[in-house]
């Protein structure tokens, strides 16, 4: 494991810390995918809002608590914590220098001081030893090349008896807004099923894999509740398919088609997208965790 790089070029960063094997995943985040979900902000926030709270719940944030959000994305997790944990501070850690700064705007218009947003990767961030009471996360857990590392960097962050409460995906199976996209845009092709635990959305839907990994790092009690809610992509057909349309894994299934195969299988996300409007919006299945344990 590696602490810490040469400054980077081109990239429009320098100097973050970031582990060598999650370098692609850096490059995505801090790139394209974390740019389009920093212009959707408002759209992403809508589609996993009913994780919210859920969320929130098992981490019992109270005043005076000093909480870790990791892979905060735009923030809305880690201002909702500092609401809660005020007057310490909140800090929001994530890969993304475009979703970071939508996080500090929403700082700034919420007027909400005792919150901090910090680039870097959380599998090697140097936390202060003990530093934090809870850890939380919404659907930021989920990346990393190597997990085994990152819990346990997390962990030394935590104060004995400090808690953690984590939102991650549970298997694709179960998930229709993934199953469902990708079927559309199969395009007569056999797709890929990922190996079982590789870094994605679902890496860490098996929860004796959840368990396993918490408990090497330090973590005990650790539970897992089952929470299915929908995705919401947009109030009606024309926005969702437009916000489907640009998510990176759609990008990737498209890619290496030829025209009239492309726009055939576009033809068929559209008529999926359609199918699933409902009168609360565009809406697809999907099933989460949420994790709590507490460390040793
Ligand atoms: C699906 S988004 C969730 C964002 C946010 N938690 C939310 O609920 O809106 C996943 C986030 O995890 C971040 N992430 C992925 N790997 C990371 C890592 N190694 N360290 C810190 N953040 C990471 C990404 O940059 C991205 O913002």
């Amino acid at each position: 494991m590696v602490v810490g790089r040469p400054p980077r070029r081109g990239l429009g960063v320098s100097g973050v810390p970031v582990d060598p094997a999650n370098e692609d995943t850096f490059r995505s985040w801090d790139g394209p995918g974390g740019e389009y979900w920093a212009t959707n902000a408002a759209t992403f926030d809508e589609s996993m809002a009913a994780y919210l709270p859920p969320l929130f719940a098992a981490a019992n944030v109270s005043l005076g608590e000093r909480v870790l959000d990791i892979g905060c994305g735009n923030g809305v997790t880690t201002l909702e914590a500092a609401r809660r944990s005020a007057p310490a501070r909140a800090m929001g850690l994530d890969l993304s220098a475009s979703m970071l700064e939508v996080a500090r705007h929403r700082a700034t218009e919420q007027r909400t001081a005792n919150v901090e947003f910090i680039q870097g990767d959380a599998q090697v961030y140097p936390f202060e030893p003990g530093g934090f009471d809870v850890v939380i996360s919404r659907a930021g857990v989920m990346f990393f090349a190597d997990p085994a590392a990152a819990f346990a960097n997390i962990g030394r962050g935590v104060r004995s008896g400090g808690r953690l409460a984590l939102m991650v995906w549970q298997g694709i199976e179960v998930n229709e807004w993934m199953t469902a996209v990708a079927a559309a845009l199969a395009a007569g092709r056999t797709l890929p099923t990922p190996p079982p635990g590789a870094p994605g959305p679902s890496s860490l839907g098996n929860p004796d894999r959840v368990r396993q990994l918490l408990g090497d790092a330090g973590f005990g009690g650790v539970d897992l509740t089952g929470v299915v809610e929908p995705m919401r992509f947009g109030p009606d057909t024309g926005s969702a398919y437009e916000f489907v349309f640009g998510l990176s894994f759609v990008g990737a299934l498209l890619k290496d088609l030829d025209e009239p195969t492309r726009a055939d299988a576009l033809a068929e996300l559209r008529s999926v997208v359609e199918a699933h409007l409902t009168p609360a919006g565009v809406q697809f299945g999907a099933a989460a965790w949420i994790v709590t344990a507490a460390r040793t």
